[in-house]
Formats: structure tokens, C-alpha cells, sequence
């Protein structure tokens, strides 16, 4: 590997990822991410955004403080407070960043209100203002896809200037394509004196479905940061998925000679930690991380795919950390055999959560004949989405249908107390919903309600989510059981759950602070 080919890989799972609606993280879901990403060897975490909120203040100064590699960078848009706050915030990091973005597009700069010399200067003034607290600063011109080139050029030689040490190029709304956005590294690389001296970062969204293409032709032209999420998670339609554009240039390094430093084994059990823990499952087509990334169900590839696994097979599922599992497990199985399992599903548990999972596992596998991969996942799923720390949980639900209607007798523990109604409804879901409302009254709309057989016979789990809103804000629960209408009752509690912890961080919510810096 030779260090001009080494591409960095800078990861905003926490905060671009995390600004999505309803994908909120509690504290410790976070910590959690940022360790794994670690782990993975992701070269720069950005952790969060530390003037929006207490909550993720405290999230990314526990982060800088935890991290044993990556270096942790906090967002700040250009004013001193920002700043300062996010310097206040990265600070205990062994090496901190700061992030400091303005959008420089017409369309953006009307927003403050700058005309091209007032912003140049509050460019000029804020990037100083950051290297004079940290030695590692990143600058963003935030639309700069849509950008004038001159104005670009201009304002990213300002950055430069003042002592930025990276320069990201956003396509904040997903605009450009592979082409443009190579040429707009090319032109910059070409055109700013002193580009030679900072790395360039590519930061693509997915509105048009292009992230990853416009990321990588970005690096053909010499950026040498990728901006990314796990599974593509973020606003709109995302961001580019990290997991892509690694698997991308190692299994192209043919083509696409660029090295990175992640383990790209950790990528399977990472992206099914940030599909639990964001609510936002992944799509079963997902490339690399989907259900159905390796699965050959045609006969004609199974065929080929038996004689060589080449034949249709461009990486094999071992590489993203999916190891081929025999172990057929069942209601006779031990711990010793979970854990073995799990690692090949690509789950490192500690004993205590092996422990937790261990209860879960038995109850599931008294009630089902067979225990699938894939009843596994949803049980980790599962555990992590509904944690025995919750404000609200499910003691007892007794549920009577049929012809001659429905109705619910449910048992919540709400703030350690036990609570119990009897409601009707039309369905049972729907008298098990009045039922959770009954004892937890609230204004919250229900967005979304979805069911999915994790695994074929009448004896599935199902997979339930739940969307909610409430004022603005939007949350996800998900819960999984062979009994459907106790996972749409965990999953409500769930989304619940998740709605009383963003009530509490109201006020200094990060998703109403405006982008915008005036
Ligand atoms: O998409 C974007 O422009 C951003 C900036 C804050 C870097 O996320
Ligand atoms: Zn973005």
C-alpha cells in the first residue's frame, strides 16, 4: 500500500446518519457505534454535532474521551460559539477534529444573507478561529456541487489559507453525478494554490441514487476522504454507504487501486447493530450488508454456484464477517454453542449479554421447532431495540379475537409501576394499542405499522416496526416474537420508549437547530 493510494475513511453514522428523522440513538447506543467503528478501523468518527443539544455534547466528548484510534471530529457551523463548543467537546480526544461547514451556494447564501465578500470573510475569520484551537480542522462549503467555480475556488483557497487541513466537497443534495464529481475535484486540485497541501474529502448524498459512484469517481480524482455511513443511513435518501465503497475498491482494486484501513469482516455485525439501534432496517437487495447479498435461489446459479463459487460470486460472504454456520441450533443447545453461532452471524457478545440472550434464545427455541439464522438475528434485534432499562415494558398481555370482537387485558410497568387495562378496539392490535394508550396517554400519530415473517412456517417470529410522531418528531420501535400481536404491543412500547427520551432532550433538540449560520 503506498500512501498516495490510501483513502481515509471518515464516518458520520452519528451525525449525518443520526440527523435522519427517527433514527435518534440514545447515549449509550452511540458509545456502543463509535466503539465498534473503531474496532473496524474507521480513520476519522464524527460524532456528533456538540452545540445542538446537552445530549449530543455529552455523547461526543464521552466518544473523544473512549477512542482508542480514530480520530473524533465534532460538527460546527461558522460562528465562534459553534466552535468553541465543538472544541470544548473534541478536546479529550488523542486526536481531535473540528468540522467547521457554511453553505456557499447562491442558494445558500441567501439564507444568512452574505453577499460572496461577507461570507469569504466569515470563512476566513471562523477557520482561524478553529486552528487556533485545534491543529486539525475540517472545512466544508456545504451545496458546494452547486456552487459557482470561481466562488468555490475562491472561498476553498480562503480555507486553506486560514489552516484548514481538509477540504470536504459536499453534494449536500445528492445532485451531482460520477463525472461532475470527478471534475470538480480535478478542477479544485488544479485551479486552489495550496491544494496540494490538504487532503480533499468527497461527502455525497443518494438523492438520485449516485452516492457511491460520485464518491469513488471523486477519489479517481484525487480526494483521499470518503464521507460515509453505515448502510447508507442518513437524510432523504441517505449518504454513501461505507460498506459499499470499501467492498468496492477491494474487490475493483483491479481498477480502483485505494486502499483502506478497515476490517471489513466487522462490516456484517455493525450494520445490524445500526439497523436495531436507528429503527431503520436494511433493505433485503441492500448491496453487500441486504438479507439477500449472497443468496442464490435460481437453480441455474445455485448450479454454478456449487461447481464454482465464482461463477456468480464476486466476494465471498466470509469477507464482510458472514462465515458459513453448521451449527444447527435448538432447544438442546448451550451457551457455548450461541456464542459460536452468533460470532459466525457476526455478533461479539460479552457474558453478560450472552447471558440476557442466552434466556431469550431457550424461551424462543421451547416454542419453535427449528432456530434459523435468522431468528437469531431478529433476537438480537430484538434485545437491543427493547432493553430491560426501559421507562415502559410489557409484563402480561392477554388478547381474546374472533367473531365476536376483540379485546386486550395488558400489564405495562411504567416507571417501575405496574399498570393494568382492559380495552376493545377494532382488531386486536388495535385493542392492544388502545390498551397501551389507555395506561400511557398520549398525542403521538402512528406513521407506520409493518410485519414481517422472519422465516417461513406458521411458526415464524414475526418482525414488527413502528413509526410515531409527535410534534415534529419522529421515532421507531421494533420488537420480534412468534406471537404477532405481542411484538406489535413491544414494538408501540418501543417507539414509546424512544418518544420519552427525545421529549426529554426538547428544547435543545439537534434536529430543530437550523444549518445555517447567521
Ligand atoms: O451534506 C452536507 O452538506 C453536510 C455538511 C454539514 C458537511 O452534511
Ligand atoms: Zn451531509
Amino acid at each position: 500500500m503506498t500512501q498516495e493510494n490510501r483513502v481515509l475513511i471518515f464516518d458520520t453514522t452519528l451525525r449525518d446518519g443520526e440527523q435522519s428523522p427517527g433514527a435518534t440513538m440514545s447515549h449509550a447506543e452511540k458509545l456502543e457505534i463509535a466503539q465498534m467503528l473503531d474496532e473496524m478501523g474507521v480513520d476519522i468518527i464524527e460524532a456528533g454535532f456538540p452545540i445542538a443539544s446537552e445530549g449530543d455534547f455529552a455523547a461526543v466528548s464521552e466518544i473523544a474521551k473512549q477512542t482508542q484510534n480514530a480520530q473524533i471530529c465534532g460538527l460546527a457551523r461558522a460562528q465562534f460559539p459553534d466552535i468553541d463548543r465543538c472544541w470544548e467537546a473534541v478536546k479529550h480526544a488523542r486526536r481531535p477534529r473540528i468540522h467547521t461547514f457554511i453553505g456557499t451556494s447562491p442558494l445558500h447564501r441567501a439564507i444568512p444573507n452574505l453577499d460572496k465578500d461577507q461570507m469569504a470573510e466569515r470563512i476566513h475569520a471562523t477557520v482561524t478561529h478553529a486552528r487556533n484551537l485545534c491543529d486539525n480542522v475540517q472545512w466544508s462549503p456545504m451545496d458546494a456541487t452547486r456552487t459557482e467555480h470561481d466562488y468555490l475556488c475562491r472561498v476553498v483557497e480562503i480555507a486553506i489559507k486560514a489552516g484548514a487541513t481538509t477540504i470536504n466537497i459536499p453534494d449536500t443534495v445528492g445532485y451531482t453525478a460520477p463525472r461532475e464529481s470527478a471534475d470538480l475535484i480535478r478542477m479544485l486540485l488544479e485551479r486552489v494554490p495550496g491544494a496540494d497541501e490538504v487532503i480533499f474529502a468527497t461527502h455525497c448524498h443518494n438523492d438520485l441514487g449516485m452516492a457511491t459512484a460520485n464518491a469513488l469517481a471523486a477519489v479517481e480524482a484525487g480526494a483521499r476522504q470518503i464521507e460515509c455511513t453505515i448502510n447508507g443511513l442518513g437524510e432523504r435518501a441517505g449518504n454513501t454507504a461505507l460498506e459499499e465503497v470499501v467492498m468496492a475498491m477491494r474487490v475493483r482494486h483491479d481498477i480502483m487501486p485505494y486502499d483502506t484501513g478497515i476490517d471489513t469482516t466487522k462490516i456484517i455485525g455493525i450494520s445490524r447493530r445500526v439497523a436495531a439501534v436507528s429503527g431503520f432496517p436494511v433493505q433485503y437487495n441492500k448491496a453487500i450488508v441486504g438479507k439477500n447479498a449472497f443468496l442464490h435461489e435460481s437453480g441455474i446459479h445455485q448450479d454454478g454456484v456449487l461447481k464454482n463459487v465464482e461463477t456468480f460470486e464476486i466476494m465471498r460472504p466470509a469477507d464482510i464477517g458472514l462465515n458459513e454456520t453448521n451449527i444447527a441450533m435448538g432447544k438442546h443447545s448451550g451457551r457455548a454453542a450461541l456464542r459460536a453461532k452468533l460470532r459466525d452471524l457476526g455478533y461479539e457478545v460479552g457474558d453478560n449479554q450472552l447471558k440476557d440472550i442466552f434466556v431469550r434464545f431457550k424461551a424462543l427455541a421451547d416454542r419453535k421447532k427449528e432456530v434459523y439464522d435468522d431468528d437469531i438475528v431478529a433476537l438480537m434485534q430484538d434485545s437491543a431495540a427493547n432493553t430491560g432499562d426501559d421507562h415502559i415494558q410489557v409484563k402480561h398481555l392477554r388478547v381474546v379475537c374472533g367473531s365476536d370482537g376483540q379485546s386486550a387485558d395488558l400489564t405495562l410497568i411504567v416507571g417501575g409501576e405496574e399498570r393494568k387495562v382492559q380495552a376493545t378496539g377494532d382488531g386486536p392490535v388495535d385493542a392492544c394499542f388502545n390498551a397501551v394508550k389507555q395506561i400511557f396517554p398520549h398525542q403521538a400519530r402512528l406513521k407506520l405499522y409493518q410485519v414481517h415473517a422472519v422465516t417461513e412456517g406458521t411458526d415464524a417470529q414475526a418482525t414488527v416496526s413502528v413509526r410515531m410522531e409527535e410534534d415534529g418528531r419522529i421515532v421507531n420501535g421494533q420488537a420480534a416474537d412468534t406471537d404477532t400481536i405481542l411484538a406489535s404491543v413491544k414494538a408501540y412500547v418501543g417507539a414509546l420508549n424512544h418518544l420519552i427520551m427525545r421529549r426529554a432532550q426538547a428544547g435543545t433538540d439537534g434536529r430543530q437547530i437550523s444549518m445555517y449560520s447567521h
